[in-house]
């Protein structure tokens, strides 16, 4: 019989994410067969009270979806067990070991990541890590270089590259992996994609919580780790990579550690220029009253909640095409998107009194919805003496597109991300070279950052950010792109 064992399987991040996944791919009858599911914390808690702990929490999300089914439930309430473990313990994983059997065990490390490395250790002296098991690692591992490399060697010690999963959540998600499928499914677009026809490339994550109490967490990571040394920069490769050879995991991260290993250095001299730090003060963000970092963190500190870079990728492909990234807390709008800005017209026909004539964008938005739309020009229909010309929205989402009747549920990212790590296949994790690349690049802008001194501008919670970052893309002649086209 597998195993699926959760560690902190009573925390946040199980309760919230990982066990309505479950649920749901249970829904679907995706589950292998004999998978048990067991929850391993500290907390000295009965099988019982775990299970009506589970229920409470995926009821509620299931319901909230309209998948809520006592028979689903109950199927899955027959795999869940239960053990409270001190899991940096050998000797306390020895019973967890025995509830596990013999088939293959997938661990999934949902705590601090500070204890990953005691817990691999624990795992592999218990026999929790041998040839067919694997461990999945949540983000972020490590906070530089140097400490992830720390608690790699760790993990590396007890499993082999092929059994480790890092998860970063992003690539979970459905449009993420629909960029491939547009980028590689068709021949239109693969012919433009390059600095003879893209003018430049936003990525935007705009979120519109604030850290609230997840500050001892984020104070020490702030959006530069938290959010752009992986999800963002994952974006990034995907836009950027080159075509691999196949799907195959190795196929795919081989062309995103090209892209990551092509990123310009930013040097010190050159952080002001291309990168914006801030943190949101007191403001109002969706119609409430929002307070100010430092006010929730209850002192002073120097953490961004705001973080703007232009990233340049040397390389045939983009060279002279600036990727803008930009993300932070208390903006506007839950807005997650990839912009590809095509260059303007070479030479217009069409006099100025004809309407603006506006590049073509192509917009791939996560969130709030997910879609992916051609921003094209169009003739106004009608009968104007001169003809005029209007920009148009093609959407290519499933809406207009697709047969079925009702949109397809929006998963859970992680519903995507465990089925995959319990078939084994990483395509969608991140290995090794591509994290350490990507705390390289991050890891000297913060030293850069720390240097030169640069610390947060303020900016209004409920802004998009300070000024500083419009600045960035306007002393080029370009904007951010605003919600409504
Ligand atoms: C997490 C970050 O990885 O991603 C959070 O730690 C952030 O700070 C979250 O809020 C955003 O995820 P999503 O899927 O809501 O965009």
């Amino acid at each position: 019989m597998a195993a699926l064992v959760l560690f902190g399987g009573g925390g946040d991040l199980a309760m919230r994410m990982l066990l309505p996944s479950l649920y749901f791919l249970e829904h679907e009858g995706l589950l292998p067969e004999d998978l048990k599911i067991i929850g391993a914390a500290r907390s000295q808690e009965s099988r019982e009270e775990y299970v009506a702990k589970v229920h409470t929490s995926v009821e509620g999300k299931a319901a909230a979806d309209a998948a809520w089914s006592e028979e689903t439930w109950a199927r899955m309430e027959a795999r869940l067990d239960y053990l409270a473990v001190d899991a940096t313990s050998a000797q306390s994983l020895k019973p967890l070991k025995d509830r596990v059997g013999d088939g293959a065990c997938t661990s999934f490390l949902a705590v601090s990541p500070s204890l990953y490395a005691r817990i691999v250790t624990a795992m592999r002296a218990a026999g929790l890590a041998e040839a067919g098991d694997r461990v999945v690692l949540e983000k972020p591992v490590g906070r530089d270089l140097e400490s992830f490399r720390e608690i790699d060697d760790a993990v590396a010690d007890a499993f082999s590259e092929q059994q480790v999963f890092r998860i970063d959540h992003y690539l979970g998600k459905e449009t993420v992996q629909n960029l491939l499928a547009l980028r590689f499914g068709n021949t239109i677009f693969e012919p433009l994609w390059n600095n003879l026809s893209i003018d430049h490339v936003q990525i935007t994550v705009g979120e519109t919580v604030g850290v609230g109490d997840r500050w001892p967490y984020y104070d020490e990571y702030g959006a530069l780790r938290d959010m752009l040394q992986n999800h963002m920069l994952q974006l990034l490769c995907l836009v950027a990579m080159e075509p691999p050879a196949d799907l195959e995991p190795d196929s795919v991260r081989n062309e995103k550690v090209k892209v990551l290993r092509s990123l310009r250095r930013i040097s010190h001299d050159e952080a002001e220029r291309v990168t914006v730090r801030g943190q949101y003060v007191a403001g109002t963000t969706e119609g409430q009253p929002a307070a100010g970092y430092d006010e929730e963190r209850g002192a002073d500190s120097d953490t961004e909640t705001f973080v703007a870079i232009r990233a340049d990728i040397d390389n045939w492909r983009w060279a002279g095409v600036p990727f803008f990234m930009r993300t932070g807390k208390r903006l506007p709008e839950k807005r997650t998107e990839i912009v590809i800005q095509f260059k303007p017209l070479p030479h217009s026909i069409f006099g100025a009194d004809r309407g603006q004539i506006e590049a073509n964008r192509l917009v791939i938005a996560l969130q709030p919805e997910e879609d992916i739309s051609l921003w094209v020009m169009n003739k106004r229909p009608g009968l104007d003496q001169r003809m005029q010309l209007q920009p148009i929205q093609m959407s290519l989402s499933w809406g207009q597109n697709d047969r079925h009747d009702h949109p397809p549920r929006r998963r859970i990212a992680y519903e995507r991300l465990l089925l995959d790590a319990l078939h084994g296949d990483s395509t969608l994790f991140v290995r090794r070279d591509e994290a350490e690349q990507a705390w390289k690049w991050v890891d000297e802008v913060s030293e850069a950052w720390t240097s030169g001194q640069v610390k947060p501008i303020e900016y209004a919670a409920g802004s998009w950010g300070p000024p500083e970052a419009d600045y960035l893309l306007e002393r080029t002649g370009r904007a951010w792109n605003s919600a409504d086209g």
